[in-house]
């Protein structure tokens, strides 16, 4: 089988990540997918930043979108960030051209998903996006594939590596919120604007594509109440801690008898529960079924390697599918009794 063709939007932590993986394990990947993978052209800001991977004879873009329109790409991946700007132009240029899409961008989901999934849907193309949701966890193809027919009625976890970090070292090392969060920085785990970390925005985001998934409602990241960590104290933690409970910002959506409730807030779980054992930068989803029962999927949440994974992941399902294979609507499953996600014909 002919190569697929790789175009890497955005060389920071996750970029150089991804292109390192894919070059360090380019024969096992094409044991694993039948096909080479090649990362034919990248783009980035400053093309002489030193990020310590050979990026070989991939072709070097200034501008993302034109990379996306006119590079010869199967596979566009798209690890810029933001919401606006070049990271959706340019995500949406390479579908409406009618190529496969990869990205880790949760807050471009958050906003315009719908939107893009209509694009894929209509263009026949792929547009995956594992790492956008708890980092290495492999929670969007748990949901989207190995649980069909399951109803899910509720849907809940740890989904922010910063705040979990933060949170886990105030209690064990009795550490500063600010100093915490710088070393959170300097690991890679935090967003460019950490606000959207600390303040659960980015918890948000996450929670609302899983919403989503799991009840077939169109993306609604504005219906989230939502309250961050930056007023834990120690006193707080300590104060839990006496009473036999643990701090943890928590994503939570569920069903009601009054609808699809979403929210994001600190919230106290017993020491003793399995969700309070997950530390520092992991990850926890949890999801309850008609069929399944309860399942715990947990793991690294945040930084280069973790979420290149999920991106690699992304990149070899798409090597492997056939073309104009789609897993389903990009995002939930239409139910009746809820106003469904609709599908473009
Ligand atoms: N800033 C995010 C986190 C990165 O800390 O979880 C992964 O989405």
């Amino acid at each position: 089988a002919e190569a697929l063709r790789v175009g890497i939007a955005g060389l920071g932590t996750v970029g150089a990540s991804v292109a390192r993986v894919l070059r360090d394990k380019a024969a096992e990947l094409t044991r694993q997918c039948g096909r080479d993978i090649v990362v034919s052209a990248v783009s980035a800001r400053d093309p002489k930043r030193d990020r310590g991977v050979d990026l070989g004879a991939a072709k070097w873009f200034d501008d993302a979108t034109k990379m996306a329109q006119t590079a010869d790409i199967d596979v566009f991946v798209e690890l810029i960030g933001g919401d606006e700007g070049t990271a959706r132009s340019s995500v949406k240029a390479a579908l409406e051209a009618g190529r496969h899409v990869v990205t880790a961008n949760k807050a471009l989901l958050a906003k315009h998903g719908v939107q893009l999934a209509e694009i894929a849907e209509r263009k026949g193309v792929l547009l995956n996006y594992e790492a956008a949701v708890a980092g290495g966890i492999p929670v969007i193809k748990t949901m989207r594939e190995a649980m069909a027919g399951n109803s899910i009625t509720r849907v809940f976890g740890i989904l922010n590596g910063t705040c979990n970090y933060i949170l886990t070292r105030m209690e064990a090392e009795g550490l500063s919120f600010d100093a915490c969060l710088k070393d959170a920085q300097r690991l890679g785990y935090a967003e460019a604007d950490p606000t959207f970390d600390i303040e659960g925005h980015d918890t948000a985001h996450k929670l609302s594509i899983l919403t989503s998934l799991a009840f077939g409602t169109r993306i609604a990241a504005n219906d989230i109440y939502m309250e961050g960590i930056s007023n834990i104290s120690q006193a707080d933690i300590r104060a839990a801690g006496d009473l036999g409970y643990r701090i943890k910002l928590l994503g939570v959506a569920q069903r009601t008898e009054s609808g699809i409730e979403q929210r994001v807030h600190p919230t106290m779980v017993p020491t003793a529960s399995v969700i309070a054992q997950v530390h520092g930068v992991t990850n926890a989803v949890a999801i309850e079924t008609d069929i399944l029962g309860e399942l715990l999927l947990s793991g690294p949440g945040a930084g280069g390697n973790a979420t290149a994974s999920a991106v690699v992941g992304d990149i070899a399902d798409i090597a492997k599918s056939r073309p104009g294979f789609q897993h389903g609507p990009v995002f939930g499953r239409p139910t009746k009794e809820l106003k469904p996600y609709k599908k473009a014909q």
